[in-house]
């Protein structure tokens, strides 16, 4: 298993449109394991393969308490979104040190391929729900930030590339 080096907003790879996921194999299996390994030494509850640099169809989540309750979705669509929405404040790996709030479903349903490349659906509330829908806009290339006012993106923007180059 290996750490991977996760991308930082406005990297303009973020905005990449990921592919499905052709086959589950071995090497799928690999990359499952990293972005895992990766998404818990930084303590986010989830991870999207876009965010490693890996274009393809394929999010890690684990919104437990204990951290061991790892979701692995390959090739992920919402089938179903609840009318009810609500506003809650999000962060991202990818905009480190950055909450703001963002209006989503309350309840979706997904459906998608698990680890051993078995359709499942799963239906989620709450902080799960909220998550795969932050996980799968990051497949279609939206970062979290993109839902605010172009002001804030504005400031967003000047405040990570003044970080990144503190951090060169
Ligand atoms: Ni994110």
């Amino acid at each position: 298993m290996a750490l991977l080096p996760i991308l930082c907003y406005p990297d303009p790879r973020l905005h990449k449109v990921a592919q499905p996921v052709q086959v589950v194999d071995a090497r799928v299996h690999a990359l499952i394991d990293d972005m895992l390994e990766t998404m818990y030494e930084a303590s986010g509850i989830g991870l999207a393969a876009t965010q490693i640099d890996v274009h393809e169809r394929l999010v890690v989540i684990d919104t437990s308490e204990e951290r061991n309750q790892p979701i692995v979705l390959i090739n992920p669509e919402i089938t179903w979104m609840g009318d009810e929405r609500v506003k809650g404040e999000e962060g991202c790996l990818s905009v480190p040190g950055i909450y703001d709030g963002v209006e989503r479903a309350t309840a979706v349903k997904v459906a998608a391929l698990d680890r051993s490349g078995q359709h499942r659906t799963l239906e989620a509330e709450g902080m799960l729900a909220i998550c795969i829908q932050h996980e799968l806009d990051h497949l279609m290339g939206k970062v979290f930030v993109e839902y605010l006012s172009p002001l804030k993106q504005g400031r967003i923007k000047t405040k990570m590339v003044k970080a990144q180059k503190a951090e060169r």
